[in-house]
């Protein structure tokens, strides 16, 4: 059967409690104007003593999103998104990151399973002119990641000027699966933003949390052709402020999910919509096989923020399938589910805004980089309640975000959670009042880690803190 998602997100109440109307309307974009962009791959510079280098700079660029007038972005190699990442399985890379902009940046891989001091903390950061290497030993279960920046208290205005990409990591057990691969095997990135008169970027005012324009890999509300045939699809909610989404296609056509943020599940699940939070990812198999050529199928948006439109972008079915296709696969991979018999360690969280001081906190702190909030053990396995305690007048969604370990949803109130959601997982959504379990194992590396919530300007406003794996 289809699963609902019903549960998950009631986006549409928060904005009716904190007014949609965006301070300044952005351009009026024509819808499927432009074609769909697919991130430019990222080529090695060299290869020495089994690792692979990979050089980047961050700097000003400009980025053809609206039609007409280029936007300044911030991007990596001057690009937005940024160039895509992959990476094979067990082949550990080196990124030479050279600082070209007049600010402080700190590189994070999210997702993943990565030394400390590759991690992007607080006290790592790049200085304007510095170069630094991060180690990505990739050694973690093959998934669709990503990097952005991740300056303190800068995170959201950072990524949202642009420095975010695709990190795909890939092994030999998606080859067996036969699912879609090369030119059907498509990232997906979608934020939110919005623009002045001259498309540039607009920085939201107090009030607004997410733009009324939406981007797909850089490009406003584009079409993509397609072939009638399988596609898979790498959703990543990219946004940088609060841009829930809330996606179905608009002939009716299931999702099928195949994998979550950390890797793929064990089946596909089919479902109706897919609410993805930013952080995110869904891996999608879209079957255009049973549709008319000629068709075109509307991707929607069932948030409605600021005055964003529905219509996300659009797939138009120009071509028959080339070549020999292969299924959608009835199995993908085993999961193996971690024992909360042999969970040495349970902690809670509590998620809760202090609006008068206009803080966000974790168990009634804000972020302090000088101050380690937890010690898991390397090698334990913990469960870890995180409960979204926010007043029912306010009732703010949190998206749960651990640095490090990848954990699988224990359950949600009481309840398992929807099969869809079911694997390996980094960030989740908490609604107000509700409680999640999580179980993790604490395996590779001692050291820093952050975690926090990933409605950027949360974690900006304190609600943010620091874990140290120890011996
Ligand atoms: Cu997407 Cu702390 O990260
Ligand atoms: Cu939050």
């Amino acid at each position: 059967g289809l699963a609902g998602a019903a549960a998950i997100l009631p986006a549409e109440r928060i904005v009716s409690a904190l007014g949609a109307k965006p301070a300044q309307a952005s351009p009026a974009v024509e819808l499927f104007a432009q074609k769909l962009r697919i991130p430019p791959v990222l080529v090695r510079k060299y290869r020495k003593w089994g690792v692979d280098y990979y050089g980047v700079s961050m700097r000003e660029g400009l980025a053809q999103i609206l039609p007409g007038a280029k936007t300044p972005i911030w991007g990596y190699n001057g690009q937005f998104p940024g160039p895509t990442f992959k990476v094979e399985k067990n082949r550990p890379i080196k990124v030479i990151q050279k600082n070209k902009l007049d600010k402080e940046l700190a590189v994070h891989l999210h997702g993943g399973n990565v030394p400390s001091s590759s991690d992007g903390l607080p006290g790592d950061e790049i200085q304007p002119g510095d170069t630094r290497t991060y180690f990505y030993p990739n050694a973690q279960q093959a998934s669709t990641y990503w990097y952005h920046d991740h300056k303190h208290g800068l995170e959201s205005f950072n990524s949202y000027m642009g420095l975010s990409g695709y990190y795909l990591l890939h092994d030999w057990r998606e080859d067996r699966l036969d699912l879609p691969r090369g030119k059907y095997d498509v990232p997906l990135i979608i934020q939110d933003r919005f623009f002045n008169d001259d498309n540039s970027f607009r920085l939201p005012v107090p009030g607004e949390f997410a733009g009324d324009v939406t981007l797909v890999n850089g490009v406003a509300h584009p079409r993509f052709e397609v072939e009638r045939r399988p596609y898979r699809f790498r959703l990543l909610n990219g946004s940088s402020m609060d841009g829930l989404v809330d996606l179905s296609l608009d002939n009716g056509a299931p999702l099928y999910v195949i994998g979550n943020d950390g890797g793929l599940l064990e089946k596909p699940v089919p479902v109706q919509h897919l609410p993805i939070a930013p952080s995110e990812r869904y891996d999608v198999i879209v079957d255009f096989s049973k549709v008319a050529l000629g068709a075109k199928i509307v991707l929607r948006n069932a948030v409605n923020f600021f005055g964003n439109r529905a219509e996300v972008m659009r797939f138009d079915v120009t071509k028959k399938a080339q070549g020999y296709v292969h299924p959608i696969p009835k199995k993908l991979v085993h999961l193996h589910r971690l024992d909360p018999k042999r969970a040495s360690k349970h902690r809670t969280f509590d998620l809760r805004s202090n609006l008068e001081v206009g803080q966000m906190l974790i168990n009634g702190k804000a972020f302090d980089p000088a101050r380690i909030d937890i010690k898991p053990k390397l090698g334990a396995t913990e469960i870890w309640t995180v409960r979204n305690t926010e007043a029912p007048e306010l009732p703010i969604p949190h998206v749960f975000h651990t640095h490090l370990v990848q954990f699988h949803i224990l359950d949600r109130d009481g309840k398992p959670p929807a099969a869809h959601e079911a694997g390996w997982k980094d960030s989740v959504t908490i609604e107000a009042g509700s409680s999640i379990r999580l179980i993790m194992r604490f395996g590779d590396f001692t050291g820093r880690y952050l975690y926090h919530c990933h409605l950027l300007g949360h974690a900006d406003a304190g609600m943010m803190a620091q874990m140290e794996v120890v011996r």
